[in-house]
């Protein structure tokens, strides 16, 4: 999840992109760069970490031109460095891009062996070789090179590219990564978010799927994904700067509950072998003998990260039949645990930077075991002490209360378990294939909750009364309710307390009454009519049940005073969808309450102190 900015028109461009730039840095932030179109030919000032840096390195060296494009990264592929930074340059063209390109390492083999030489690691730099290979015989024009290239690509992208040999222009193409075109008087502007050309012009197309746009000062040509030209007319945008940089969302959080169907597709994406029935790992690869090897796994983690590691679990016991630790990285580092060199070491970390858990992780390695994450921010520490890592590919998290990570987290697990199965061979190709097939389903099945959101409602509207919330649990959802009363406490700032199940026999139960929302998740699972027999214990003590239930399960709608359905998973997946109305429960509950929802008092994003 990168951020680009384009200009084309009369003035000198480089303040405007990087002030563009500026307004999409939450979108990334590894490093940033430009590259314009002069008197001087194509020029390109790029720099390893925040935009600040690159506006020293332009201090330095000014760059002038009227037709530029500029990058924020986010990184996917290679570390965050100055060589990986873009925007990449080959043979006078240089674009910028935002997405992944899964076939990079077929197409940057066969253009090595037509002799052409790589200066960075990304899968970007692919799209520079492949247009500039395109334009060399002089025969096409900028907006045919591009759509040459991208002919050979698969994978998502929204990318942006300008040539010395076409100095008025810029071409830009989107297939799954967001970009929209904004018209002015004489110019005309790009960018992946509306926030970065808000200030220019509010009169905006968004592209769709398989769109190219061929922008000059004099205006803006669209075609469709084969070439045909579109008219469609630009739609004014009325947000304000602030509102859009939320993209119309009133909150970071809410929008980035919204966005998890999408994370998730980037997460699985190019990872799933359906045919083969096995799973890419890149950047976390095992082989057969180490993963037949491995006596134990334990899961190191904090907070959010540490439910997604009890989810983990289940996962891991079920699919590979491993025995399995799930542990607070705070509680680990301290103890003496036993560990060895048979041990593999899972650190689970949205930000990567986790005081506790890279400890954990150090300590871990210090007794011998092998050290693997699943992390979200490219290059972060606990990456670097690790000799593997799964990114999550969520993008940036900007609410404190984690919602896109935990489910990323959760599909990343999976992937693993999977791997782990048929390595060790537990696991049955066929079986592989179904569990491969669900999880490729769930982005669809997520959008479906998603879309009851306003369900929610009214089960908000109580708890935002109450003093103290119950979630309970069982299995797999167990980790869910903890997951559920965390996010709700951590931004409404209610009591919450999230409960096995099969536990609440033994000291929950007292505390119910008239005024105690309970929250049970019952979801068809192996020992889900045990969980109907606790609410029906609560209603029986005069206690409020609400639920989330699989659909067209009118029993336990029943038993609810409100039952919020989500489509039936398979139990391993279950927790990726029955988190979603616990997600907006929280987030409605606080905003009633008017907490601030993206900041909670007394709570960091990132935790680097003990
Ligand atoms: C903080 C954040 C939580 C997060 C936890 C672990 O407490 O507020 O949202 O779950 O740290 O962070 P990590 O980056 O290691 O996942």
């Amino acid at each position: 999840m990168c951020g680009i900015v384009g200009y084309v028109g009369p003035r000198q461009c480089v303040d405007l992109v990087v002030s563009g730039l500026k307004k999409l840095e939450y979108r990334g932030y590894d490093s940033a760069g430009v590259a314009v179109v002069g008197a001087s030919g194509l020029e390109v000032a790029r720099s390893k970490g925040k935009l600040a840096n690159l506006v020293g390195v332009l201090k330095e060296r000014p760059l002038h031109g009227t037709t530029g494009i500029g990058h924020t990264r986010w990184a996917t592929h290679g570390r965050p460095s100055d060589e990986n930074a873009h925007p990449h340059r080959y043979g006078g063209v240089a674009v910028v891009h935002n997405g992944i390109i899964e076939n990079h390492l077929a197409l940057r083999s066969s253009l090595q062996g037509r002799g052409h030489q790589f200066a960075s690691e990304t899968d970007t730099e692919i799209f520079a070789h492949l247009i500039a290979e395109a334009l060399e015989d002089g025969k096409r024009n900028l907006v045919q090179a591009v759509r040459t290239a991208l002919s050979q690509i698969q994978g998502t992208y929204a990318v942006a590219v300008i040539s010395d040999r076409f100095p008025n222009e810029i071409v830009a193409a989107k297939n799954a990564s967001p970009l929209v075109v904004g018209f002015g008087q004489g110019e005309s502007f790009l960018a992946s978010d509306v926030p970065a050309i808000l200030e220019h012009t509010r009169d905006v197309v968004y592209l769709e799927e398989g769109e190219l746009a061929h922008l000059t000062a004099q205006g803006i040509s669209l075609e469709d994904r084969d070439g045909v030209p579109l008219d469609r007319p630009p739609r004014r945008i009325e947000w304000s700067a602030v509102a859009a940089e939320k993209e119309g969302h009133k909150h970071f959080m809410h929008k980035e509950i919204h966005e998890q169907p999408r994370a998730l597709v980037d997460t699985v994406r190019g990872r799933t072998l359906l045919e083969e029935g096995d799973v890419a790992l890149d950047g976390l690869e095992l082989s057969a003998d180490e993963a037949q090897r491995i006596s134990r796994l334990v899961i190191v983690a904090c907070g959010t990260s540490w439910h997604a590691g009890l989810c983990g679990r289940y996962m891991m016991e079920t699919l590979a039949r491993l025995p399995v630790e799930v542990e607070l990285a705070s509680e680990f580092r301290y103890r003496d645990p036993i560990v060895d060199e048979r041990t593999l070491c899972l650190a689970i970390s949205q930000s990567g930077e986790t005081a506790d858990t890279l400890a954990a992780v150090k300590e871990a390695k210090r007794r011998g075991a092998r050290a693997v994450s699943i992390c979200n921010v490219v290059g972060s520490a606990i990456p670097r002490e690790c000799s593997g890592t799964l990114y999550t590919r969520a993008g940036p998290e900007i609410g404190v209360a984690s919602t896109k990570a935990f489910t990323t987290q959760l599909a990343c697990l999976f992937l693993l378990a999977v791997k782990l199965g048929r390595l060790r061979g537990t696991l049955s190709m066929e079986a592989a294939r179904s569990h491969l097939s669900a999880l490729r389903q769930l982005p669809a099945w997520m959008e479906q909750v998603v879309r009851q959101e306003p369900a929610v409602l009214p089960v908000a509207k109580r708890c935002a009364q109450a003093r103290d919330v119950l979630f309970l649990g069982r299995g797999s959802q167990y980790p869910v309710a903890l997951e559920g009363a965390l996010k709700l406490k951590e931004i409404s700032y209610i009591h919450a307390e999230g409960y096995a199940a099969g536990e609440m026999k033994h000291g929950p139960i007292a505390l119910v009454d008239e005024n105690l929302p309970v929250i049970v998740l019952a979801t068809r699972e192996p020992a889900y009519e045990k969980t109907l027999g606790n609410m029906e214990e609560v209603r029986a003590r005069g206690g409020q049940v609400y639920a989330v239930v699989s659909e067209g399960d009118v029993h336990a709608a029943s038993l609810a005073q409100v039952a919020l359905t989500v489509p039936e998973a398979p139990p391993l997946l279950a927790p990726l969808l029955s988190i979603l109305p616990l997600q907006f429960l929280a987030y409605h509950v606080a905003d009633l309450k008017g907490t601030d929802v993206d900041q909670p008092r007394n709570l960091a994003k990132s935790v680097t102190v003990e």
